[in-house]
């Protein structure tokens, strides 16, 4: 039997203040936090702790953290009804991240993804951080005994770990965490570069990444100039093997419409990629604005949001302080 029961169903997820917001962490992540606090316990934080596992500059760090939490609330999450923190600011992160890294193998940390393509990247700074990292994030999510995390595709692989993680632990000393879900989004979970469609769109390549506080002009013009392919048929047709480009523009559609691929098919039937392409372009520019104007509203309010990360904090550490103190004695640690 579980230990834990609470009548509400938890879902919680975050995202890490690297670089700005873009269309893939809306579509892939953020969309489906939204509106669900009436049927959840929903917990929302910004992973600054995971952002140092690459080098960052404080300032820039300080200054997007406070503008993520903007383009949360921005984008319909309602510090009344969500809790929003800073990971930073939750100690329990931290200590628990610890005692996690000890039930979890060298041999799993080495087959993570993530850890290939950073420290590829990154070939000068392979820190012992970004290795640990998915260590961390099982911490992140096991402290609030959440159901749920809604993720985008690139996150299974983590949250599959996590779950290997909670059984290892329960195993050894009972029912202490709950074993979450991974939530996948059925389309929108892998949105890829709008000029190279065979990589996932991220802030790395700006020029094929749309950006939540982008000016509508500029998400026009990278849209207009998506990618196609190279194919003759020039027809909005979904086949992702062989028309990634136009694919990937169809999935970004139908996750900002609500249209399905045939709908949309039909919608453009007769119409080339250069109908289709600002079409794409236009409902984006449409589903942002809002979000837009809010977070620079938000943000002309330091201390509004600076109040948002306090009391969040302060909610998100007792519910964290709770599972904390069941591992600490679990593992064998002496009260203080
Ligand atoms: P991060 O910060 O890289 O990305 C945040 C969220 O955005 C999703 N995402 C995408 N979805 C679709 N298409 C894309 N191109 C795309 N790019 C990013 C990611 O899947 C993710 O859901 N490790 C996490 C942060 C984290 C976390 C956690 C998440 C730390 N602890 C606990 C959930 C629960 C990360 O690096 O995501």
């Amino acid at each position: 039997m579980q230990e834990v029961t609470e009548a509400k169903k938890r879902m919680l997820s975050g995202i890490q203040p690297s670089g700005d917001l873009h269309l893939g962490n809306y579509l892939g992540a953020m969309k489906n936090w939204i509106g669900l606090a009436d049927e959840f316990d929903c917990f929302y934080f910004l992973a600054d702790m995971h952002t140092i596992t690459v080098r960052q500059n404080p300032a820039d760090l300080r200054r997007r953290t406070l503008e993520q939490m903007a383009q949360y609330i921005a984008c319909g999450l309602d510090p009344e009804k969500n809790v929003l923190f800073v990971q930073s600011h939750v100690h329990q992160h931290a200590e628990l991240g610890w005692v996690l890294n000890c039930y979890t193998m060298f041999g799993e940390l080495s087959r993570m993804t993530q850890f290939k393509d950073k420290s590829a990247k990154n070939a000068e700074n392979i820190n012992g951080g970004l290795f640990t990292y998915p260590a961390l994030m099982a911490a992140d999510i096991l402290l609030y005994q959440a159901d749920l995390v809604p993720v985008g595709h690139d996150q299974k692989q983590h949250c599959e770990l996590t779950r290997d993680i909670a059984q290892r632990f329960n195993g050894i000393y009972g029912n202490v965490f709950k074993v979450p879900d991974p939530y996948i989004p059925k389309t929108g979970a892998r949105i890829m570069s709008l000029n190279n469609p065979d990589s996932k769109m991220s802030k790395s390549m700006p020029e094929g990444c749309v950006f939540l506080m982008e000016k509508p002009e500029d998400i026009q013009r990278k849209f207009k100039r998506a990618i196609t392919d190279s194919d003759t048929e020039n027809c909005v047709r979904y086949d992702p093997e062989n028309k990634p480009g136009v694919s990937n523009l169809m999935s970004i559609y139908s996750s900002v419409t609500g249209r399905s691929f045939e709908q949309i098919e039909k919608e453009f039937s007769g119409c080339g990629y250069g109908t289709f392409k600002p079409a794409v372009g236009e409902a984006v520019i449409e589903v942002l604005r809002p979000i837009r104007e809010e977070a620079t509203r938000l943000l002309a309010d330091k201390a509004y949001l600076e109040s948002v990360c306090r009391s969040g904090a302060e909610k998100a550490s007792y519910v964290a302080e709770k599972t904390l103190r069941k591992v600490y004695k679990k593992v064998g640690f002496l009260p203080r």
